[in-house]
């Protein structure tokens, strides 16, 4: 944003979260105004979703917003307040193994509180509403990497059965109201501020404290690992990447028949579980003491992002390699939990 324009107004959703809370770090320091909804859901430790928030609050473009997206009239009164031009949809009940032992955290947050952010968006339409989905919809496909237009059909577990029917849901709104939508697809992030209920956070606390760590499916597991950094750098070249009428390749994703695009964000190189956890044990400089489990209900053998329509509509090209990343995670950790 230039300095002689008017900051313009952003609404992130579950801007206590990982992700978001960098979102709207980034969109503060570009002169955005930004409402952060979030409930400070109990999932994980609220007091890193209030350690996050805080590191917000003094800036005077920031507004949060405490409750559940899904309350009846909360984003209404949002959206007559505050008319944002953009929006990007963070909040959501999150994890495959949660989703097995309470379905119904998934239904309201993530299909109610979607629905409601959707008609929500129709009393005031912003310019571009960015949401996000997951890696998880590709659930049972084998073909990799991954393709925005590949077939995802056969989710494994409901946290991505949700997900895909996010997708669907603002497909619909994106054709009836020509509200202009991207589907982010997101695959397992990391990075400081990170999540405790995700693998990194684990294997570095469990390590940290001497205790052992589990490894699922005997560590014969690939993810396509992505430095919150990258992952952040695609999603602001995709914020000012408004989907329109025309494709820019065949590799497009976009809808033939609304403003709506689906497109990963990855690292487009998938790490094995065990050489992931060989760059955690340097980082931390302790060995671990490892459980060998079979595979959890629900998950998938790989990931690997195809990266291509996101480099082709913003010149994305991830920056940070395992080993650094590994380590400014294991450094925020030790800092913020004062190892
Ligand atoms: N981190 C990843 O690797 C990853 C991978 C794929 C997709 N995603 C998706 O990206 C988004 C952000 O993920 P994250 O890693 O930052 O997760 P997160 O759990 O850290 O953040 C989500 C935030 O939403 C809030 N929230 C949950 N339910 C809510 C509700 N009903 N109303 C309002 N706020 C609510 C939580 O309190 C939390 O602060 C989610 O939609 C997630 O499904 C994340």
């Amino acid at each position: 944003m230039t300095q002689d324009q008017p900051p313009r107004t952003a609404l992130v959703t579950g801007s206590a979260g990982f992700i978001g809370f960098h979102v709207a770090q980034r969109l503060l320091a570009q002169g955005w105004r930004v409402v952060g909804l979030d409930a400070l859901s109990d999932y994980y430790s609220v007091s890193l979703k209030q350690s996050r928030h805080a590191l917000l609050e003094p800036d005077m473009g920031f507004t949060p917003v405490i409750g559940r997206v899904e309350d009846p009239g909360r984003l209404l009164d949002i959206f007559a307040t505050h008319k944002p031009d953009l929006v990007v949809h963070l909040a959501a009940q999150a994890g495959v193994r949660h989703s097995i032992e309470q379905p119904r955290d998934y239904v309201e947050a993530n299909l109610i509180g979607t629905f409601e952010l959707l008609e929500a968006a129709r009393t005031h339409p912003p310019a571009h509403m960015l949401l996000a989905s997951t890696s998880s919809v590709y659930g049972a496909n084998t073909q990799m990497p991954y393709g925005e237009r590949d077939k995802a059909d056969s989710q494994m577990s409901f946290y991505a059965a949700t997900k895909k029917a996010i997708e669907a849901m603002a497909h619909s709104y994106a054709h009836l109201y020509g509200l202009p939508v991207t589907m982010f697809r997101f695959f397992t992030v990391y990075g400081p501020w990170g999540r405790p209920d995700m693998a990194p956070f684990l294997f570095t606390d469990a390590i940290m404290n001497g205790r052992p760590i589990n490894v699922f499916n005997h560590g014969d597991l690939r993810r396509d690992f992505t430095y919150i950094d990258d992952l952040i750098d695609g999603i602001f070249g995709l914020i000012d990447t408004v989907p329109g009428k025309n494709a820019v390749s065949e590799q497009d994703s976009l809808s033939p028949v609304a403003p709506f695009r689906v497109v990963n964000i990855g690292n487009s190189q998938p790490i094995q579980l065990m050489d992931f956890i060989r760059a955690v044990e340097r980082a931390c400089g302790r060995e671990a003491e490892k459980i060998m489990h079979p595979m959890q209900a629900g998950d998938v053998h790989a990931t690997w992002a195809d990266t291509g329509l996101l480099t082709e509509l913003t010149g994305y090209a991830p920056k940070v390699d395992l080993q650094t990343g590994v380590q400014r995670f294991v450094e925020w950790y030790r800092a913020y939990y004062r190892f």
